[in-house]
This record gives structure tokens, C-alpha cells and sequence, in this order.
């Protein structure tokens, strides 16, 4: 009698020490997050109730006009074992135009005002949804890296909102840009594609306007790379770019090819334009496939339609100017550098300055689909 009861007994803490192993289990379910391993490595805590990421989070933003080899730049980065960018997100940008329209009319800001949802609540949220989007779709890794070219049309709204983010801004000779634009219907909404004069003059004023915020958070947050030097000298420039970020030089930039698809590595998207290209080593074939191609009424009165290409060091007259000389890039806004405390102002005066704040002579809605 007394052998049974104690095997009775014996059944009954069997089942239960089962059932509470499976309710543990069920606790763990679903499959952790990206954002839960991200926690764990960077704060020392799993918690995924935490309500929001710290803004001094210290982000890397990579930017510039489509087809200036920004995806080059972040498969390099994402070859990096401290770095992960990934994919874009698409949406960053879109959140970031349709919140620079929110302020823009006093009447609006008013209103926004009396309903207790001011610029500090909207810039709250916009941080908030930036992080969680930034962090949860791709893997976790130390620093974290955001692609979306434009982006980076709201550089100096970014850098008020993350004062620890960093920018990557590629450049590229305007000519090539808009060439392979056309050549591959890269549509971007407000620009014409069966008009290399509109796609030139337009791409002049999209990279103005991300470049004098480029030049306004200043030097120590903004680092312009021209994909020629890029493609021509991948370890110097490569070199630069770690140290501006602070990153620890690490060889495997070089060979991001190898990484592609591992674990830790490069992720690419099946549907994304430049999927086909950065599968490839660094190679300087797109170098000057534009020449030949641009209309002679438009190359004969490039620098005018394009007043860019001289200020980032293009000679505009020659077709192709020689990449390897580095012509530097020309500063026609010393007032917006940073001089004996000045930078507050500068970078007041380019967030100001936005595309989506000009007034639309100078503005256009560009958008990639
Ligand atoms: P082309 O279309 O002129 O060939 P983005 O990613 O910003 O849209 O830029 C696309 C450009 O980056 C393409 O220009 C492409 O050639 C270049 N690019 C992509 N992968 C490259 C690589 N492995 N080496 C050199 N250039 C590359």
C-alpha cells in the first residue's frame, strides 16, 4: 500500500515538474526577437517591456541620391563585424518627409500645440518608431546602421533627434547618377525620365540641399565619400570612413562579396536595383559608362543645368574628367561652417532649408519607388 501511494506520488511531481518545463517553454515563445538580442548585447538586460531605445543611441545613417553607390557603401559596412545596416527600410524616409509637413504651417503648429502634441511628443515618436524599425529588422550587432538614400534629405533633423548618430553621405558625378537613372527607369517621382536636363538639374538640388546639411552638423558628424574614390581606392577611403566612425579597422570591408548570405554578414534583398551589382567585388566598370550618352545641348551647358558637379569637384566641362585627380570639394557656404560656436545657428539654418521647407520652386517630391 505504502509502495503505491509513494509511486502515485512519485507520477504526480513527475507531471508536474513537466508541465511547469512546458509553461516555461510556452513563456519563451515566440522566438526571440531581433530587438530582444539587441537589448541583451547593448543594455545588459533582455527586457523587451522597455518602452523605448536611448536616443543617444549611436547610429550610423548612410545617404545620398539614388545610383550614387549607397549600396556599395552599406554591404561594406555590413561586412564589418561590429556593423549591421541591412536592407531599406523604405519606410524611414517617407515617416521623415510626412513629419517635416507636420510643423510647416503655423496654423497647423497651432493647433498641434493646443492638443498638447508638440515638437518634443512628435519627435518622441518619431525616434521611437525610427529605433524599433532600425533595430528590428535585421540582426543585432554592436552599432547599427540605417540605408535609405533619402534619408538623409532631413541629415539635420536626424542629427537633433540622435545627437550620438553618424552620416555617410555618397556623392557621385552627376552625370553617371542620372545616366544610370535612365538607362535602368529608376523612376523617382517628379523627375523626368525622358529628360536627362530635368533628372540633372533636380539631382543638382537634391544633393544641395542634403549636402549643406552635410557641411552644417560639420565634419565631425558628416563624412561625404565620392564613390569614384570609393571604387578607385576601397582601403583608403575605407580606412577614413572606420575612423571617422570610430570602428576598429577590420579587412573584411575589402571583400564584402564573401560575406553575403552568412550569418553576421551581408544581407541583400531579392527585389532591391543594386542587388545584382553588389554581389559583385568593388570594380570601377561604372565609372564613365555615361559618356556618350548625355544629349550635346545638355553637356554643352552642364554647368549651369548642373551647378553641383562643380561644387563636389566635377569638372563640368570635361567628359570624363579624370577620376583619379582629386579635385576638392568646393565650399560656396563658409557662413555655414562651424566658427566660434556658430554651428547651432548653421545647422538651424539648413534644417530650415529641407526640401520639404523650401518653398517649391526648389522643391520637388522625390521619392524612389
Ligand atoms: P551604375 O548603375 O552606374 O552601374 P545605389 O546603390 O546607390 O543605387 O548605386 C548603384 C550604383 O552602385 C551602380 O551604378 C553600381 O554600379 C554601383 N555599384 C554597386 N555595386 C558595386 C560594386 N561592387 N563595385 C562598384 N560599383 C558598384
Amino acid at each position: 500500500m505504502r509502495g503505491r501511494t509513494n509511486m502515485l506520488l512519485g507520477f504526480v511531481l513527475l507531471c508536474s515538474a513537466s508541465l511547469l518545463y512546458l509553461g516555461m517553454n510556452t513563456i519563451d515563445c515566440p522566438r526571440k526577437s531581433h530587438r530582444y538580442h539587441w537589448m541583451k548585447l547593448n543594455m545588459a538586460s533582455g527586457n523587451q517591456s522597455l518602452p523605448h531605445f536611448p536616443e543617444d543611441t549611436p547610429l550610423i545613417f548612410i545617404g545620398g541620391f539614388p545610383r550614387s553607390g549607397t549600396t556599395l557603401m552599406r554591404v561594406m559596412l555590413d561586412a564589418h563585424s561590429a556593423v549591421r545596416c541591412g536592407e531599406e527600410t523604405r519606410v524611414i524616409p517617407r515617416l521623415l518627409a510626412m513629419r517635416a509637413t507636420w510643423s510647416r504651417s503655423d496654423r497647423e503648429r497651432i493647433r498641434l500645440d493646443e492638443a498638447g502634441v508638440t515638437d518634443q511628443v512628435l519627435d518622441a515618436a518619431v525616434r521611437a518608431f525610427l529605433l524599433e524599425v532600425i533595430v528590428g529588422h535585421g540582426e543585432p550587432a554592436p552599432r547599427l546602421c540605417n540605408k535609405d538614400p533619402f534619408a538623409l534629405k532631413s541629415l539635420s533633423y536626424l542629427a537633433r533627434i540622435f545627437p550620438k548618430a553618424k552620416f555617410v553621405l555618397m556623392l557621385r558625378d552627376g552625370r553617371a547618377t542620372v545616366h544610370s537613372m535612365i538607362s535602368r527607369k529608376v523612376t523617382i517621382s517628379g523627375f523626368d525620365l525622358s529628360s536627362y536636363k530635368d533628372c540633372l538639374t533636380k539631382w543638382s538640388g537634391a544633393v544641395e540641399a542634403m549636402f549643406n546639411q552635410c557641411k552644417a552638423v560639420g565634419e565631425a558628424r558628416c563624412l561625404p565619400v565620392r564613390y569614384e574614390q570609393l571604387v578607385l581606392h576601397p582601403e583608403q577611403e575605407m580606412r577614413n570612413l572606420l575612423h571617422f566612425l570610430e570602428l576598429e579597422w577590420d579587412a573584411s570591408v575589402l571583400h564584402h562579396e564573401e560575406l553575403i548570405g552568412k550569418a553576421g554578414g551581408v544581407s541583400l534583398s531579392k527585389v532591391e536595383r543594386s542587388t545584382d551589382q553588389v554581389v559583385k567585388p568593388v570594380n570601377t566598370e561604372a565609372l564613365s559608362k555615361w559618356v556618350g550618352n548625355i544629349p550635346s545641348n545638355v553637356i554643352d551647358d552642364m554647368a549651369e543645368i548642373a551647378p553641383m558637379l562643380a561644387r563636389l569637384g566635377y569638372n563640368p566641362h570635361a567628359n570624363p574628367p579624370d577620376y583619379t585627380k582629386v579635385d576638392p570639394i568646393t565650399s560656396s557656404f563658409n557662413h555655414l561652417q562651424v566658427r566660434d560656436g556658430t554651428r547651432r545657428t548653421a545647422q538651424k539654418t539648413a534644417e530650415r532649408e529641407t526640401p520639404e521647407k523650401r518653398p517649391l520652386a526648389g522643391r520637388h517630391r522625390a521619392e524612389i519607388h
